[in-house]
């Protein structure tokens, strides 16, 4: 199919920001399970993956997109989770290096924490758009629950002391911002002129515990997704594929789970792979994912696929994916192509 503005691929969105910022708990409410409270410690310490159907995305948004109406003509998004924890650094780069689009998360009760303002600079160098998820709206003083309600029509609700701290918490959090270079103002007292800016941040309050603002922020993902990016997410032939995490699976064997972010990937596909022992040549057996709104990190009923478009988180199968690393491309050899030719390609990534 042609390059079209009709024919997009999932905007890949990433997760990044300070530990215990609430990244994980943000994705559990948006997918209704509870994978933060499964993790040791409560510490991520995987890059995990999860796809949303545009009709999840709509269901979830429905009450604030009575009055946005967005047209919503995304394929999905695929949102990737990534550690807070300072020991993880590779991994936030290697997620902010697969992305099309960002959600930094803050700590509106701690401002902005030592790994925020590391992925705010990993973000900036890649010129990536992100907006800042002020997280953890709900711990103001006094806070009344409005479960998963858009964030104006909560702040609507509470007292004018619980509404005057969100309010100067927002503020420090904008100075602490622009400290760092970085001008933002909350999502809906944004002006025009700040909208049309490539480089102003918009801040949507959220609680991942009682879902205030998440239809918010994932509305606004989505407007800016295919308002301002549809260009780089024209869907495309050619296969663009990182891998993410090499594992062994009862059952199956050992397994590469990847990010395809664009092109096509099919079963009996005959692919190149970097391992720690030069390029490992490898025939797709199988294509799993989890089902949409599940992450990928965890174990499930996995789909099989005959084929996959991108961008989707995928677990491959084939045989010799025992040294594969981590972070590095995977090719497809063509029936035109040299086997010789797609090595070197592969290897000089
Ligand atoms: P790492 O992946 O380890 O960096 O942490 P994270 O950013 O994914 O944070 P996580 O989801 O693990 O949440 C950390 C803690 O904050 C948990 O105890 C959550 O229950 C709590 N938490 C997260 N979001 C909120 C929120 O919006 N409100 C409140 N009150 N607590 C929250
Ligand atoms: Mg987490
Ligand atoms: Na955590």
């Amino acid at each position: 199919a042609a390059r079209s503005r009709d024919n997009l691929r999932c905007p890949i969105i990433v997760i990044m920001g300070h530990v215990d910022t609430g990244k994980t708990k943000l994705l559990d409410n948006i997918r209704r399970t509870n994978v933060q409270e499964g993790e040791a410690g409560g510490i991520t310490q995987q890059i995990g993956a999860t796809y949303f159907e545009p009709s999840t995305l709509l269901n979830r948004c429905k009450k604030l997109n009575d009055t946005e109406k967005l047209d919503l003509t995304l394929p999905g998004i695929l949102v990737i989770d990534t550690p807070g924890h300072e020991s993880f650094t590779n991994l936030r780069s290697r997620g902010s290096n697969l992305c099309d689009l960002a959600i930094l998360v803050v700590d509106l009760m701690h401002g902005l924490e030592q790994q925020t303002i590391e992925s705010l600079k990993m973000l900036r160098s890649k010129g990536t758009p992100f907006v800042v998820a002020l997280n953890k709206v709900d711990r103001c003083y006094n806070w009344k629950a409005c479960a998963n309600d858009p964030i104006r029509s909560a702040l609507a609700e509470q007292e004018e002391g619980t509404v005057q701290e969100f309010r100067s918490r927002a503020e420090e959090a904008k100075v602490q911002l622009a400290e760092q270079g970085v001008n933002s103002n909350i999502y809906w007292e944004m002006g025009d002129d700040d909208w049309q800016s490539s480089d102003f941040v918009p801040l949507v309050p959220t609680s991942a515990i009682s879902g205030e603002g998440v239809q918010d922020i994932l509305l606004l993902l989505c407007r800016m997704a295919q308002e301002k990016l549809w260009r780089q997410l024209m869907w495309c032939g050619n296969l663009q594929c990182t891998v993410l995490e090499v594992k062994a699976i009862e059952g199956l064997g050992m397994t590469v789970d990847v990010i395809v972010v664009n092109g096509t990937i099919r079963e009996g596909d005959k692919v190149v792979l970097c391992s720690m022992d030069g390029p490992v040549v490898s025939e797709i057996r199988g294509l799993l994912t989890p089902p949409p709104s599940r992450e990928m990190r965890v174990k499930s009923e996995y789909i099989h696929h005959k084929e996959i478009k991108g961008a989707l988180g995928v677990k491959l199968i084939g045989n010799g994916l025992e040294k594969v690393m981590a972070g590095t491309p995977i090719m497809v050899v063509g029936p035109d192509d040299e086997e010789e030719d797609i090595k070197a390609e592969v290897m000089s990534d």
